[in-house]
Formats: C-alpha cells, structure tokens, sequence
C-alpha cells in the first residue's frame, strides 16, 4: 500500500497544525423525516437537476449511525472533526429551538469532546429551509436575520462545546451556483439573483459573526471559502483581464469585501441592473473581523476573454484529471495561498477541505484508491511549500470522511476516505484512510 508521508514544514509545527476530515449534514444525514425540509430536498424533485436522480432522504443514514462513524474517526486519530448542522433539524418553522433537533448535535460534540477531538461546526453548509426559500431565501435581507437568529440560539446552546464555529460553507456555491447559474439549489439563473444572493449571504455570514462574538467569545469563528486560482488561457492581454475579472468575479467577491470592507473594484462596471441592493452599513457588518479563514481547494481554473469583453471558462487537458473532471494541480495550490498571503493581510487559515473523486473499486474487501493518496500527497506538499513561503496555516482536513451525497452528481462521485455501500450501508475503510491513519500515527511518535 501507498504510503502517506508528513512533510517537513508541518512536522515542524507539532500541536499547531491540526489534522481532520469533515462532511456535511445534507450529504451524509438522512433522517429527513425529523427534520424540515430544505431547498435541496426540493431541488432533487425536479427534472434534470440531480444526475442519478438521487436525494438526500437515507444518504449514509448518518443520523442512526454516527456513533459508529466517529468511532471510525477515532481510528484515523485525526485531531478534529468538521461537519454541519443542519438548520432545517434544529430550527423549528415559529423559529423555535428544537430540542430533538439540537440534541442530535450535543451527543456528537459530547462524543467528540469525551475522546479529545476539537469539533469544526459549520452553521450553513446549503441546507436552508425551504419555508424561508419561498419567503425569498437568499434574495431577501429577512434571511439574513432569520439566519443570525437560528445561529444565535445554536450558539447560546452549544457554546464552547465547539472549537471553531464557520459561519457559512462556500458562498459562491449558494449564491452564484444556486442563484446565478442554477446548477445547485433552487435553481435561479439570474446574474441580478446572483449578485443579490451573493450580498445577502456576506450580511447573514456578518450578522452570524456578531452573534457568535456575543455568545461564545471564546470559540474562534471565521467563514469557509472555496477559491479556485484563475489562470489566462494565452498570453494576451485580454485573456489576462479576462482570467483577473473572472477571479474578482466569482471568487475575490467574497473574501475582498470580508477583509477590506469593499468589494472588488469590478463592483462598479457592472450593469445598473445586475447591482446588489447595498445598505448603509452593511459593509461594516460584513468585514466583522474573522478569526480564520477557511478554504477549500480542489483544482485551477483557465479563462478566456469573450468578444463583449467578459470572460468564460475553458475546459483544459494540460494534467490528469479526477472523477469530477478537475484538473490536478498542486502547484496552484501554492500559488493560490501565496498569492492571497501577498495580496492580504490575511488571518491564520486552515485549509477546511481538500480531495478527490476517484474511480474506486470495492474488491475483495478492500479499495486500493492510490490516486487518491498521490493527491493527498502532492496537496499535502503543497500546502508545506506554502508554509515555508510564510503562509500562515493551522490544520487540513479531507474531503470527506466517506462517501456521499455529491450534490448534483448525486451517489455517483465518491470523495470519501471512507466506501459507503449504499445498499447495506457498510463502511470499509480505502487505502487513503489507511494511509491517513498511519501517517498521523507515526507523526504522534514523534511528538
Ligand atoms: C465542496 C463542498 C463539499 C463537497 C466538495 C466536493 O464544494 O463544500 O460539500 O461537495 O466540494
């Protein structure tokens, strides 16, 4: 079996640097029917949306099983433990705490807690209840409140229970995916819903911040963003505008207005009728200081400028590429993070997310995934050279503890660790998770 080797720079950092895995409530939960329903429980009704027309109802029947789950965390001796709470479970529809809800998440961070694993909990990871969709879900400011309310009542509850609270997973997944091009939940292909919903969030994440201050001052909190380095298709000039504006555009939307207080200058070009509807004080909220910063980090991306001065995608073959048709490329994973580090005054980051879909085989009881570890470890080297560089970075986590619900993709793309068989639900540990194990092993050794 392929071995999982721990560089140097993170070596070096003992304690200081964490190691984990992380999931989310929609992928792996089940249990629907205890709790409301959510704007991905609508979208898997509909036609075309879910490529193996799959949803979230049984997932990995987490709900019953996660005790068993977290003692197979407990195997991997990972330090911390990231996953979401559902707000659908634990908010009930008068906006009331639910105590069946919210007990589901003590016992985790109970369990968590008594075996010495920091717990990672993300309030927002896409589930957002579908009442508040049809109220206008991220397009109107009152999801904002209602989300500052749902965080503030979990947050009374659990308190320092958590290690870390983050505020919300991947705002470019909800508000442009789900809003502007309508691949995720609820579907909206609106550049003007987009841009709304992208705002809106950035307030909710705000509102949430000054809700976790006032509630558990002592948990660290940040917000989790996925960036995807943006690279020119050519040399030219406007390839290189175009890869510049499509980075300001879908990813530095997020992170330039949290950190500084405004949003990317591109802001201003765009059409009147495309405009964010921006109140006075709004960018005061969204800049609340944060923490930590999370990212996850999968691939590159390549753009290309348009005849109207705007700029697209471009499909590339330049590396070998994962299931999900994703470049791999670790060398953009260290310009990625020097290049933020360069460019802001950045808080420290732990990389919140990172892994790869594989074709893997169950045979004979085993899954010899040994891309999946060459993936590992090249990010993981990555990640170290970018340490080296001065980046400031805490912990890792893999994407994910085991396989699930791949949003659009449904069961069809396994990024776990862990093989789930959905039919028995039997979980059996890859070689990736043996090779995870071991390496965290031997770096206790040495500790
Ligand atoms: C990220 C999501 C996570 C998972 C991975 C593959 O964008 O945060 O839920 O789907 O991609």
């Amino acid at each position: 079996m392929k071995k999982l080797i721990l560089p140097d720079a993170i070596q070096a950092k003992g304690d200081d640097f964490i190691f984990g895995v992380a999931t989310s409530s929609f992928q792996i939960e089940g249990a629907r029917e205890l709790r409301l329903d959510c704007i991905w429980d609508t979208f898997c009704t509909q036609q075309g949306t879910i490529s193996d027309h799959s949803n979230g109802d049984v997932a990995c029947d987490h709900h019953s099983r996660w005790e068993q789950d977290l003692q197979m965390l407990l195997e991997l001796g990972v330090d911390a433990y990231r996953f979401s709470i559902a707000w659908p479970r634990v908010i009930d529809i008068d906006g009331a705490l639910n105590e069946t809800g919210i007990r589901f998440y003590e016992h985790i961070l109970n369990f968590l807690k008594q075996h010495n694993k920091q717990a990672f909990i993300t309030l927002y990871h896409w589930d957002l209840p579908q009442h508040l969709e049809n109220g206008g879900g991220w397009l109107s400011r009152e999801t904002a409140d209602a989300f500052a309310d749902y965080v503030a009542l979990v947050v009374q509850r659990l308190g320092d229970k958590a290690d870390a609270y983050i505020t919300l997973n991947e705002p470019f997944c909800s508000g442009y995916l789900g809003y502007e091009v309508g691949v995720h939940a609820p579907g909206q292909k609106s550049p003007k819903a987009g841009r709304q919903a992208n705002h809106v969030l950035l307030l909710a994440h705000g509102l949430a911040m000054q809700k976790i201050r006032q509630y558990a001052p002592s948990v660290p909190a940040g917000i989790v963003l996925n960036i995807h380095p943006s690279y020119p298709d050519s040399a030219s000039s406007a390839d290189q505008k175009a890869a510049q504006m499509a980075s300001d555009y879908l990813f530095h939307w997020y992170l330039t207005p949290i950190l500084t207080g405004s949003y990317p200058d591109l802001l201003e070009d765009l059409p009147d009728d495309i405009q964010p509807e921006i109140a006075t004080g709004d960018m005061a909220i969204i800049s609340e200081k944060i923490d930590f910063l999370g990212l996850n980090y999968y691939t590159r991306a390549v753009y290309r400028s348009t005849n109207c001065g705007w700029f697209e995608e471009v499909e590339r073959n330049d590396y070998p590429k994962t299931e999900m048709g994703w470049e791999i490329t670790p060398h953009a994973f260290t310009d990625l993070l020097i290049g933020l580090h360069q460019r802001y005054d950045l808080p420290p980051i732990y990389i919140t997310e990172n892994g790869a879909a594989m074709d893997d085989r169950l045979e004979s009881g085993r899954v010899v995934d040994a891309q999946r570890i060459d993936y590992f470890q090249t990010h993981l080297n990555a990640l170290a050279q970018a340490m080296d560089a001065g980046v400031d970075i805490r912990g890792y986590f893999a994407w994910s503890l085991m396989d699930n619900f791949e949003w659009a993709l449904g069961y069809s793309k396994r990024f776990g660790i862990v093989y789930v068989d959905y039919d028995t639900q039997e979980r059996i540990l890859k070689d990736s998770a043996l090779a995870y194990r071991d390496m965290l092993y031997s770096r206790q050794l040495y500790r």
